[in-house]
Protein backbone atom coordinates (compact mmCIF):
# COMPACT_ATOMS: atom_id res chain seq x y z
CA UNK A 1 0.00 0.00 0.00
CA UNK A 2 1.33 3.43 -0.70
CA UNK A 3 2.16 6.36 2.13
CA UNK A 4 2.91 9.02 -0.65
CA UNK A 5 0.35 11.23 0.91
CA UNK A 6 1.39 11.06 4.72
CA UNK A 7 4.08 11.00 6.41
CA UNK A 8 6.41 8.68 7.35
CA UNK A 9 6.72 7.34 11.03
CA UNK A 10 10.17 7.54 11.79
CA UNK A 11 10.40 10.20 15.04
CA UNK A 12 9.47 8.04 17.80
CA UNK A 13 11.44 10.04 20.70
CA UNK A 14 8.72 11.48 22.73
CA UNK A 15 5.87 10.86 25.15
CA UNK A 16 2.26 11.33 23.64
CA UNK A 17 0.35 12.92 26.97
CA UNK A 18 -2.12 15.11 26.67
CA UNK A 19 -2.39 14.81 23.14
CA UNK A 20 0.82 16.50 22.66
CA UNK A 21 4.26 15.36 21.54
CA UNK A 22 6.30 16.06 24.66
CA UNK A 23 9.99 15.50 26.07
CA UNK A 24 10.42 12.70 28.81
CA UNK A 25 11.36 15.22 32.21
CA UNK A 26 13.40 11.90 33.70
CA UNK A 27 16.53 12.21 33.99
CA UNK A 28 17.17 8.66 32.65
CA UNK A 29 16.94 7.21 28.93
CA UNK A 30 15.14 4.59 27.07
CA UNK A 31 17.62 3.11 24.81
CA UNK A 32 15.60 1.58 22.17
CA UNK A 33 17.69 -1.31 20.54
CA UNK A 34 17.12 -4.09 17.26
CA UNK A 35 17.25 -7.15 19.02
CA UNK A 36 18.88 -9.08 15.87
CA UNK A 37 21.65 -6.47 15.05
CA UNK A 38 21.95 -4.05 18.79
CA UNK A 39 21.42 -0.74 16.32
CA UNK A 40 19.85 2.01 18.44
CA UNK A 41 16.48 2.50 17.11
CA UNK A 42 15.42 5.61 19.13
CA UNK A 43 16.69 7.34 22.23
CA UNK A 44 13.52 8.54 24.83
CA UNK A 45 13.55 10.27 27.87
CA UNK A 46 11.42 8.98 29.85
CA UNK A 47 8.16 10.18 31.89
CA UNK A 48 8.15 11.99 35.46
CA UNK A 49 5.65 10.69 37.61
CA UNK A 50 4.29 14.41 37.22
CA UNK A 51 3.66 13.35 33.73
CA UNK A 52 1.95 10.76 34.55
CA UNK A 53 -0.43 12.89 36.81
CA UNK A 54 -0.65 15.14 33.51
CA UNK A 55 -1.52 12.13 31.30
CA UNK A 56 -3.72 10.84 33.76
CA UNK A 57 -5.58 14.45 34.17
CA UNK A 58 -5.96 14.89 30.56
CA UNK A 59 -7.35 11.21 30.28
CA UNK A 60 -10.48 12.65 33.11
CA UNK A 61 -11.62 15.53 31.59
CA UNK A 62 -11.22 14.24 28.08
CA UNK A 63 -13.34 11.14 28.98
CA UNK A 64 -16.51 12.81 29.70
CA UNK A 65 -17.26 14.37 26.38
CA UNK A 66 -15.98 11.57 24.37
CA UNK A 67 -18.44 9.25 26.54
CA UNK A 68 -21.08 11.60 25.36
CA UNK A 69 -20.63 11.10 21.58
CA UNK A 70 -22.83 9.04 19.54
CA UNK A 71 -21.81 5.47 19.22
CA UNK A 72 -21.39 6.38 14.96
CA UNK A 73 -19.37 8.79 15.84
CA UNK A 74 -16.47 7.03 18.49
CA UNK A 75 -17.15 3.93 15.81
CA UNK A 76 -16.06 6.15 12.82
CA UNK A 77 -12.62 6.91 14.68
CA UNK A 78 -12.15 3.01 15.11
CA UNK A 79 -12.83 2.56 11.62
CA UNK A 80 -10.51 4.96 10.24
CA UNK A 81 -7.94 3.55 12.58
CA UNK A 82 -8.56 0.47 10.51
CA UNK A 83 -7.62 2.66 7.04
CA UNK A 84 -4.32 3.93 8.52
CA UNK A 85 -3.28 0.64 9.47
CA UNK A 86 -3.82 -0.70 6.23
CA UNK A 87 -2.79 2.31 4.47
CA UNK A 88 0.98 1.70 7.05
CA UNK A 89 0.67 -1.66 6.93
CA UNK A 90 4.49 -1.73 5.54
CA UNK A 91 5.90 0.66 7.86
CA UNK A 92 4.09 -0.92 10.59
CA UNK A 93 5.53 -4.65 10.12
CA UNK A 94 9.13 -2.94 9.14
CA UNK A 95 8.61 -1.37 12.96
CA UNK A 96 7.40 -5.08 14.10
CA UNK A 97 10.89 -6.85 13.16
CA UNK A 98 13.19 -4.05 13.79
CA UNK A 99 12.04 -3.33 17.35
CA UNK A 100 10.98 -6.34 18.69
CA UNK A 101 12.31 -9.22 16.96
CA UNK A 102 9.54 -10.76 15.08
CA UNK A 103 10.40 -12.16 11.70
CA UNK A 104 8.25 -11.04 8.93
CA UNK A 105 5.86 -14.48 9.06
CA UNK A 106 5.15 -13.39 13.21
CA UNK A 107 4.85 -9.86 12.10
CA UNK A 108 2.22 -10.39 9.66
CA UNK A 109 0.29 -12.47 11.80
CA UNK A 110 0.51 -9.54 14.47
CA UNK A 111 -0.42 -7.05 12.20
CA UNK A 112 -3.31 -9.40 11.02
CA UNK A 113 -4.54 -9.54 14.90
CA UNK A 114 -4.23 -5.89 15.26
CA UNK A 115 -6.51 -5.29 12.69
CA UNK A 116 -9.26 -7.85 13.36
CA UNK A 117 -9.20 -6.69 17.46
CA UNK A 118 -9.89 -2.75 15.67
CA UNK A 119 -12.08 -3.39 13.62
CA UNK A 120 -14.29 -5.58 16.34
CA UNK A 121 -14.08 -2.26 18.97
CA UNK A 122 -15.43 -0.38 15.66
CA UNK A 123 -18.57 -2.88 16.43
CA UNK A 124 -18.90 -2.25 20.08
CA UNK A 125 -20.29 1.54 20.16
CA UNK A 126 -23.38 0.19 18.71
CA UNK A 127 -23.64 -3.18 20.29
CA UNK A 128 -23.63 -2.04 24.06
CA UNK A 129 -26.74 -2.36 25.47
CA UNK A 130 -28.76 -2.56 28.18
CA UNK A 131 -31.82 -4.73 29.88
CA UNK A 132 -35.04 -4.34 31.49
CA UNK A 133 -35.94 -6.80 34.30
CA UNK A 134 -39.17 -7.40 35.93
CA UNK A 135 -39.14 -6.51 39.73
CA UNK A 136 -41.10 -8.05 42.84
CA UNK A 137 -42.21 -4.23 44.13
CA UNK A 138 -45.20 -2.91 42.93
CA UNK A 139 -45.17 0.06 40.76
CA UNK A 140 -40.98 -0.79 40.04
CA UNK A 141 -39.32 -1.01 36.96
CA UNK A 142 -35.45 -1.98 37.08
CA UNK A 143 -33.08 -0.83 34.17
CA UNK A 144 -29.32 -2.32 33.79
CA UNK A 145 -27.51 0.64 31.97
CA UNK A 146 -23.91 -0.35 30.56
CA UNK A 147 -22.13 2.84 31.07
CA UNK A 148 -18.13 3.59 30.53
CA UNK A 149 -15.65 2.48 33.03
CA UNK A 150 -13.94 6.49 32.73
CA UNK A 151 -10.04 5.77 32.52
CA UNK A 152 -8.36 2.77 31.89
CA UNK A 153 -5.10 1.87 32.86
CA UNK A 154 -3.41 -0.09 30.07
CA UNK A 155 0.70 -1.89 31.22
CA UNK A 156 1.68 -4.10 27.82
CA UNK A 157 4.30 -6.36 27.18
CA UNK A 158 6.84 -6.48 24.40
CA UNK A 159 6.28 -9.91 22.63
CA UNK A 160 2.92 -8.65 20.92
CA UNK A 161 3.55 -5.06 21.12
CA UNK A 162 0.67 -3.93 19.03
CA UNK A 163 -1.47 -6.66 18.91
CA UNK A 164 -1.49 -6.78 22.89
CA UNK A 165 -1.79 -3.15 23.38
CA UNK A 166 -4.23 -2.86 20.95
CA UNK A 167 -6.41 -5.59 22.44
CA UNK A 168 -6.82 -3.27 25.35
CA UNK A 169 -7.14 0.35 23.93
CA UNK A 170 -9.08 -0.17 20.86
CA UNK A 171 -12.06 -1.47 23.25
CA UNK A 172 -11.47 0.33 25.73
CA UNK A 173 -11.76 3.79 23.53
CA UNK A 174 -14.53 2.26 21.34
CA UNK A 175 -16.93 2.04 24.78
CA UNK A 176 -16.21 5.68 25.59
CA UNK A 177 -13.17 4.77 28.10
CA UNK A 178 -10.08 7.19 28.09
CA UNK A 179 -6.21 5.36 28.45
CA UNK A 180 -3.69 5.89 29.86
CA UNK A 181 -1.21 3.43 28.76
CA UNK A 182 2.24 2.23 29.68
CA UNK A 183 4.11 0.01 26.90
CA UNK A 184 6.79 -2.53 27.81
CA UNK A 185 10.82 -1.07 28.02
CA UNK A 186 11.76 -3.27 25.15
CA UNK A 187 9.17 -1.68 22.84
CA UNK A 188 7.91 1.27 23.28
CA UNK A 189 7.38 2.21 20.00
CA UNK A 190 4.89 -0.97 18.57
CA UNK A 191 3.65 -1.49 22.22
CA UNK A 192 2.31 2.17 22.39
CA UNK A 193 3.69 5.27 20.03
CA UNK A 194 3.03 3.71 17.16
CA UNK A 195 -0.54 3.26 17.45
CA UNK A 196 -0.86 6.63 19.11
CA UNK A 197 0.03 8.15 16.19
CA UNK A 198 -2.62 6.44 14.46
CA UNK A 199 -4.94 7.55 16.41
CA UNK A 200 -3.83 11.33 16.49
CA UNK A 201 -4.04 10.69 12.42
CA UNK A 202 -7.65 9.36 12.93
CA UNK A 203 -8.60 12.34 15.00
CA UNK A 204 -9.35 10.92 18.15
CA UNK A 205 -9.83 13.50 20.49
CA UNK A 206 -6.73 15.39 22.53
CA UNK A 207 -6.32 13.43 26.09
CA UNK A 208 -8.25 9.92 25.17
CA UNK A 209 -4.73 8.43 24.78
CA UNK A 210 -1.78 9.12 26.58
CA UNK A 211 1.16 6.59 26.01
CA UNK A 212 3.77 7.14 29.07
CA UNK A 213 6.92 5.49 28.50
CA UNK A 214 9.17 4.61 31.38
CA UNK A 215 10.30 1.78 33.20
CA UNK A 216 7.83 -0.46 35.11
CA UNK A 217 10.20 -0.36 38.48
CA UNK A 218 10.07 3.56 38.31
CA UNK A 219 6.51 4.11 37.18
CA UNK A 220 4.68 0.55 36.94
CA UNK A 221 3.17 1.24 40.90
CA UNK A 222 2.40 5.02 40.17
CA UNK A 223 0.15 4.19 37.29
CA UNK A 224 -1.73 1.04 39.15
CA UNK A 225 -1.87 3.40 42.45
CA UNK A 226 -3.40 6.65 40.64
CA UNK A 227 -7.09 7.65 41.64
CA UNK A 228 -8.46 8.59 38.69
CA UNK A 229 -8.03 4.97 37.08
CA UNK A 230 -10.37 1.95 38.68
CA UNK A 231 -9.42 -0.37 36.13
CA UNK A 232 -5.77 -1.77 35.32
CA UNK A 233 -5.93 -4.31 32.07
CA UNK A 234 -2.39 -5.91 32.64
CA UNK A 235 -0.34 -8.32 30.44
CA UNK A 236 2.97 -10.24 31.41
CA UNK A 237 4.38 -12.06 33.61
CA UNK A 238 3.01 -13.72 36.43
CA UNK A 239 5.05 -12.53 38.98
CA UNK A 240 4.37 -8.84 37.87
CA UNK A 241 0.29 -9.77 37.45
CA UNK A 242 0.37 -10.23 40.90
CA UNK A 243 2.06 -7.43 42.34
CA UNK A 244 -0.06 -5.32 40.54
CA UNK A 245 -3.15 -7.35 41.49
CA UNK A 246 -2.28 -6.40 45.54
CA UNK A 247 -1.72 -2.96 44.43
CA UNK A 248 -4.94 -2.64 42.77
CA UNK A 249 -6.68 -3.73 45.80
CA UNK A 250 -4.51 -2.74 48.42
CA UNK A 251 -3.94 0.37 50.22
CA UNK A 252 -6.92 2.97 49.48
CA UNK A 253 -8.48 1.66 46.71
CA UNK A 254 -10.13 -1.39 45.51
CA UNK A 255 -9.90 -1.79 41.46
CA UNK A 256 -11.10 -3.75 38.78
CA UNK A 257 -8.21 -5.80 36.90
CA UNK A 258 -7.83 -7.73 33.89
CA UNK A 259 -4.71 -9.73 34.12
CA UNK A 260 -3.48 -12.08 31.23
CA UNK A 261 -0.19 -13.50 32.73
CA UNK A 262 1.97 -16.39 32.01
CA UNK A 263 1.32 -19.53 30.53
CA UNK A 264 2.53 -23.59 30.11
CA UNK A 265 0.89 -24.92 27.29
CA UNK A 266 0.25 -28.58 27.28
CA UNK A 267 0.59 -30.09 22.96
CA UNK A 268 -0.26 -33.65 23.91
CA UNK A 269 -0.37 -36.12 20.86
CA UNK A 270 -2.70 -39.81 21.46
CA UNK A 271 -1.65 -42.54 19.82
CA UNK A 272 -4.35 -42.18 16.49
CA UNK A 273 -2.94 -38.85 15.97
CA UNK A 274 -2.27 -37.75 12.41
CA UNK A 275 1.31 -37.91 13.55
CA UNK A 276 2.22 -35.66 9.96
CA UNK A 277 0.01 -32.96 10.89
CA UNK A 278 0.98 -32.72 14.80
CA UNK A 279 4.16 -32.61 14.03
CA UNK A 280 3.88 -29.47 11.96
CA UNK A 281 1.92 -27.77 14.47
CA UNK A 282 3.59 -28.66 17.26
CA UNK A 283 6.77 -27.21 15.16
CA UNK A 284 4.92 -23.98 14.11
CA UNK A 285 3.10 -23.58 17.64
CA UNK A 286 6.37 -23.82 19.23
CA UNK A 287 9.17 -21.55 17.27
CA UNK A 288 6.90 -19.04 16.57
CA UNK A 289 8.53 -15.55 17.31
CA UNK A 290 10.89 -17.54 18.70
CA UNK A 291 8.66 -19.25 21.24
CA UNK A 292 8.18 -16.03 23.19
CA UNK A 293 4.36 -16.46 22.96
CA UNK A 294 2.25 -16.76 26.77
CA UNK A 295 0.18 -19.58 24.37
CA UNK A 296 3.31 -21.26 22.59
CA UNK A 297 3.83 -24.57 23.24
CA UNK A 298 5.53 -25.47 26.72
CA UNK A 299 5.67 -29.16 26.91
CA UNK A 300 4.87 -32.06 24.25
CA UNK A 301 3.45 -34.78 25.83
CA UNK A 302 2.93 -38.27 23.51
CA UNK A 303 1.63 -41.34 24.25
CA UNK A 304 3.75 -44.01 24.34
CA UNK A 305 2.90 -46.26 21.39
CA UNK A 306 3.43 -43.03 18.98
CA UNK A 307 6.81 -40.93 20.72
CA UNK A 308 9.47 -42.65 19.15
CA UNK A 309 8.03 -41.72 15.69
CA UNK A 310 6.84 -38.14 16.50
CA UNK A 311 10.80 -37.60 17.76
CA UNK A 312 12.13 -38.86 14.81
CA UNK A 313 9.76 -37.24 12.73
CA UNK A 314 9.81 -33.88 14.63
CA UNK A 315 13.61 -33.52 15.07
CA UNK A 316 13.85 -33.99 10.85
CA UNK A 317 11.37 -30.79 10.85
CA UNK A 318 12.92 -28.73 13.02
CA UNK A 319 16.54 -29.11 12.00
CA UNK A 320 15.07 -27.65 8.90
CA UNK A 321 14.75 -23.98 10.36
CA UNK A 322 16.62 -21.48 9.08
CA UNK A 323 17.70 -19.09 12.41
CA UNK A 324 18.62 -15.63 11.68
CA UNK A 325 17.73 -12.51 9.84
CA UNK A 326 14.55 -11.34 10.99
CA UNK A 327 13.48 -9.61 7.94
CA UNK A 328 14.69 -12.15 5.73
CA UNK A 329 11.23 -14.33 4.29
CA UNK A 330 12.91 -17.28 4.52
CA UNK A 331 13.49 -16.84 8.75
CA UNK A 332 11.96 -19.15 11.09
CA UNK A 333 14.01 -18.17 14.17
CA UNK A 334 14.95 -14.46 14.86
CA UNK A 335 16.05 -13.00 17.65
CA UNK A 336 15.02 -13.32 21.49
CA UNK A 337 13.90 -10.01 22.95
CA UNK A 338 16.92 -9.14 25.31
CA UNK A 339 20.13 -10.01 26.68
CA UNK A 340 18.28 -10.95 30.43
CA UNK A 341 15.94 -12.99 28.67
CA UNK A 342 18.98 -15.33 26.20
CA UNK A 343 20.60 -15.73 29.95
CA UNK A 344 17.62 -17.56 31.23
CA UNK A 345 17.16 -19.23 28.11
CA UNK A 346 21.03 -20.62 29.36
CA UNK A 347 19.90 -21.50 32.45
CA UNK A 348 17.29 -23.31 31.14
CA UNK A 349 19.39 -25.33 29.11
CA UNK A 350 21.92 -26.41 31.99
CA UNK A 351 19.31 -26.97 34.20
CA UNK A 352 17.64 -29.80 31.54
CA UNK A 353 20.89 -31.32 31.25
CA UNK A 354 21.56 -31.47 35.25
CA UNK A 355 17.90 -32.98 35.86
CA UNK A 356 18.55 -36.10 33.14
CA UNK A 357 16.79 -35.04 30.35
CA UNK A 358 18.53 -35.90 26.92
CA UNK A 359 19.34 -33.08 24.42
CA UNK A 360 18.85 -34.13 21.12
CA UNK A 361 19.04 -30.87 19.13
CA UNK A 362 21.14 -28.08 20.33
CA UNK A 363 23.40 -25.34 18.87
CA UNK A 364 25.65 -22.37 19.78
CA UNK A 365 23.91 -19.12 20.65
CA UNK A 366 25.24 -16.61 19.00
CA UNK A 367 24.31 -12.86 20.28
CA UNK A 368 20.35 -12.79 20.81
CA UNK A 369 20.22 -15.77 18.30
CA UNK A 370 19.12 -19.08 20.28
CA UNK A 371 18.71 -22.14 17.96
CA UNK A 372 15.96 -24.91 18.91
CA UNK A 373 17.32 -27.27 21.41
CA UNK A 374 15.16 -30.53 21.73
CA UNK A 375 15.10 -32.55 24.71
CA UNK A 376 13.35 -35.77 25.27
CA UNK A 377 12.50 -38.32 28.11
CA UNK A 378 11.75 -35.38 29.67
CA UNK A 379 9.63 -35.52 33.28
CA UNK A 380 6.85 -33.38 34.37
CA UNK A 381 8.54 -32.08 37.27
CA UNK A 382 11.82 -30.97 35.52
CA UNK A 383 12.63 -27.27 35.16
CA UNK A 384 12.03 -27.13 31.41
CA UNK A 385 8.27 -28.82 31.80
CA UNK A 386 7.12 -27.66 34.92
CA UNK A 387 8.10 -23.29 34.09
CA UNK A 388 7.71 -21.52 31.50
CA UNK A 389 10.12 -21.69 29.14
CA UNK A 390 9.61 -18.51 26.89
CA UNK A 391 11.60 -19.14 24.43
CA UNK A 392 13.26 -21.79 21.79
CA UNK A 393 13.54 -24.85 23.63
CA UNK A 394 11.20 -27.30 23.95
CA UNK A 395 10.61 -31.15 26.08
CA UNK A 396 9.22 -34.14 25.24
CA UNK A 397 7.34 -36.26 27.76
CA UNK A 398 6.11 -39.67 27.76
CA UNK A 399 3.14 -40.51 29.01
CA UNK A 400 1.94 -43.92 29.51
CA UNK A 401 -1.87 -43.60 28.44
CA UNK A 402 -4.57 -41.30 27.37
CA UNK A 403 -4.95 -40.30 31.18
CA UNK A 404 -1.50 -40.29 32.22
CA UNK A 405 -1.49 -37.50 29.17
CA UNK A 406 -4.20 -35.88 31.08
CA UNK A 407 -2.64 -35.90 34.36
CA UNK A 408 0.45 -34.53 32.76
CA UNK A 409 -1.36 -31.97 30.86
CA UNK A 410 -2.93 -30.81 34.07
CA UNK A 411 0.39 -31.02 36.53
CA UNK A 412 0.55 -27.10 36.21
CA UNK A 413 0.40 -23.71 38.27
CA UNK A 414 -0.66 -21.97 34.77
CA UNK A 415 -3.92 -22.83 32.44
CA UNK A 416 -3.79 -20.56 29.54
CA UNK A 417 -4.22 -22.67 26.39
CA UNK A 418 -3.67 -26.54 25.45
CA UNK A 419 -3.72 -28.44 22.41
CA UNK A 420 -4.87 -32.19 21.91
CA UNK A 421 -4.02 -34.40 18.65
CA UNK A 422 -6.62 -37.58 17.59
CA UNK A 423 -7.97 -38.93 15.10
CA UNK A 424 -11.36 -39.30 16.96
CA UNK A 425 -13.16 -36.01 17.38
CA UNK A 426 -15.43 -37.22 20.34
CA UNK A 427 -12.58 -38.16 22.37
CA UNK A 428 -10.62 -34.82 21.86
CA UNK A 429 -13.65 -33.00 22.83
CA UNK A 430 -13.32 -35.31 26.24
CA UNK A 431 -10.03 -34.66 26.78
CA UNK A 432 -10.36 -31.26 25.77
CA UNK A 433 -13.08 -30.80 28.62
CA UNK A 434 -10.98 -32.27 30.95
CA UNK A 435 -7.77 -29.95 30.55
CA UNK A 436 -8.55 -27.06 33.01
CA UNK A 437 -7.31 -24.33 30.75
CA UNK A 438 -9.20 -20.95 29.69
CA UNK A 439 -8.73 -22.37 26.07
CA UNK A 440 -8.08 -25.92 23.96
CA UNK A 441 -7.52 -26.75 20.26
CA UNK A 442 -8.36 -30.09 18.99
CA UNK A 443 -5.87 -30.96 16.25
CA UNK A 444 -4.23 -27.17 16.03
CA UNK A 445 -1.77 -25.32 18.03
CA UNK A 446 -2.29 -24.14 21.21
CA UNK A 447 -1.53 -20.09 19.92
CA UNK A 448 -5.29 -18.63 18.51
CA UNK A 449 -6.78 -15.26 18.92
CA UNK A 450 -9.85 -14.42 17.01
CA UNK A 451 -11.18 -11.25 17.46
CA UNK A 452 -14.65 -12.15 18.28
CA UNK A 453 -14.09 -15.71 20.84
CA UNK A 454 -13.30 -15.33 24.44
CA UNK A 455 -9.72 -15.15 25.12
CA UNK A 456 -8.01 -15.43 28.83
CA UNK A 457 -6.84 -17.63 31.19
CA UNK A 458 -7.43 -20.29 34.23
CA UNK A 459 -4.97 -20.59 37.27
CA UNK A 460 -1.83 -18.44 37.43
CA UNK A 461 -2.17 -17.77 33.98
CA UNK A 462 -4.87 -14.53 34.94
CA UNK A 463 -8.36 -13.50 34.89
CA UNK A 464 -10.65 -11.74 32.84
CA UNK A 465 -11.46 -12.52 28.53
CA UNK A 466 -10.81 -10.27 25.82
CA UNK A 467 -12.30 -10.02 22.32
CA UNK A 468 -16.30 -9.69 21.52
CA UNK A 469 -18.88 -9.28 24.29
CA UNK A 470 -16.39 -10.68 27.00
CA UNK A 471 -14.55 -7.41 26.54
CA UNK A 472 -17.13 -5.24 26.06
CA UNK A 473 -18.51 -6.41 29.21
CA UNK A 474 -15.33 -6.06 30.95
CA UNK A 475 -14.60 -2.18 29.43
CA UNK A 476 -18.02 -0.95 30.83
CA UNK A 477 -19.43 -1.34 34.14
CA UNK A 478 -23.24 -2.67 34.99
CA UNK A 479 -25.83 0.15 36.48
CA UNK A 480 -28.98 -0.77 37.92
CA UNK A 481 -31.31 2.00 38.13
CA UNK A 482 -35.12 1.31 39.11
CA UNK A 483 -37.96 3.16 39.18
CA UNK A 484 -40.54 3.45 41.48
CA UNK A 485 -44.14 4.57 39.47
CA UNK A 486 -46.35 4.69 42.32
CA UNK A 487 -45.97 5.16 45.62
CA UNK A 488 -44.38 2.34 47.52
CA UNK A 489 -45.88 1.07 50.63
CA UNK A 490 -43.00 0.84 53.61
CA UNK A 491 -43.31 -1.67 56.70
CA UNK A 492 -42.22 1.33 59.09
P1 LIG B 1 6.72 -8.33 32.57
O1 LIG B 1 8.10 -8.21 33.04
O2 LIG B 1 5.67 -8.72 33.53
O3 LIG B 1 6.37 -6.93 31.89
C1 LIG B 1 5.09 -6.62 31.40
C2 LIG B 1 4.82 -5.17 31.58
O4 LIG B 1 4.76 -4.87 32.97
C3 LIG B 1 5.90 -4.26 30.99
O5 LIG B 1 5.29 -3.11 30.46
C4 LIG B 1 6.72 -3.91 32.22
O6 LIG B 1 7.42 -2.70 32.11
C5 LIG B 1 5.61 -3.77 33.25
N1 LIG B 1 6.09 -3.82 34.63
C6 LIG B 1 7.20 -4.41 35.13
N2 LIG B 1 7.25 -4.22 36.48
C7 LIG B 1 6.16 -3.50 36.82
C8 LIG B 1 5.64 -2.99 38.05
N3 LIG B 1 6.25 -3.17 39.21
N4 LIG B 1 4.47 -2.31 38.01
C9 LIG B 1 3.82 -2.11 36.86
N5 LIG B 1 4.28 -2.54 35.66
C10 LIG B 1 5.41 -3.24 35.65
O7 LIG B 1 6.57 -9.38 31.39
P2 LIG B 1 7.37 -9.42 30.05
O8 LIG B 1 8.75 -9.87 30.35
O9 LIG B 1 7.21 -8.16 29.32
O10 LIG B 1 6.56 -10.57 29.25
C11 LIG B 1 6.78 -11.91 29.45
C12 LIG B 1 5.69 -12.53 30.28
O11 LIG B 1 4.40 -12.04 29.95
C13 LIG B 1 5.58 -14.01 30.08
O12 LIG B 1 5.40 -14.63 31.34
C14 LIG B 1 4.34 -14.21 29.26
O13 LIG B 1 3.72 -15.44 29.37
C15 LIG B 1 3.50 -13.10 29.70
N6 LIG B 1 2.56 -12.74 28.64
C16 LIG B 1 1.28 -13.13 28.77
C17 LIG B 1 0.38 -12.86 27.78
C18 LIG B 1 -1.04 -13.30 27.94
S1 LIG B 1 -2.08 -12.83 26.85
N7 LIG B 1 -1.43 -14.07 28.91
C19 LIG B 1 0.79 -12.17 26.66
C20 LIG B 1 2.12 -11.77 26.56
C21 LIG B 1 3.00 -12.06 27.57
P3 LIG B 1 9.00 -2.69 31.79
O14 LIG B 1 9.14 -3.30 30.46
O15 LIG B 1 9.32 -1.24 31.83
O16 LIG B 1 9.68 -3.47 32.87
Amino acid sequence: MSTNTTSAYSDFHLQFIAGEWQTGKDDSTNTNTNPYNGDTLVEIQQATKDQLNEAYDAATQAQEAWAKQTPAARAAVLYKVVNILDQRQEEIVDWLIKESGSTRIKAMVEFGATRAITLEAATFPNRVHGEIRPSNTPGKENFIYREPIGVVAVISPWNFPLHLTQRSIAPALALGNAVVLKPASDTPVTGGLLLAKVFEEAGLPKGLLNVVVGSGSEIGDAIVEHKASSFVSFTGSTSVGKHIGELANGGEHIKQVALELGGNSPFVVLKDADIDQAVKAAVFGKFLHQGQICMAINRIIVENEVYDEFVERFLSHVKTLQVGDPNDQGTAIGPIINEKQVQSLRDKIDEAQKEGAKMLLSGEINGQLVPPHVFTEVTREMDIAYNEIFGPLIGIIRAKNEEDALSIANDSMYGLSSAVFTADMQKGLRFARGIRAGMTHINDIPVNDESNVAFGGEKNSGIGRFNGEWVLEEFTRTHWISMQNEPREYPF
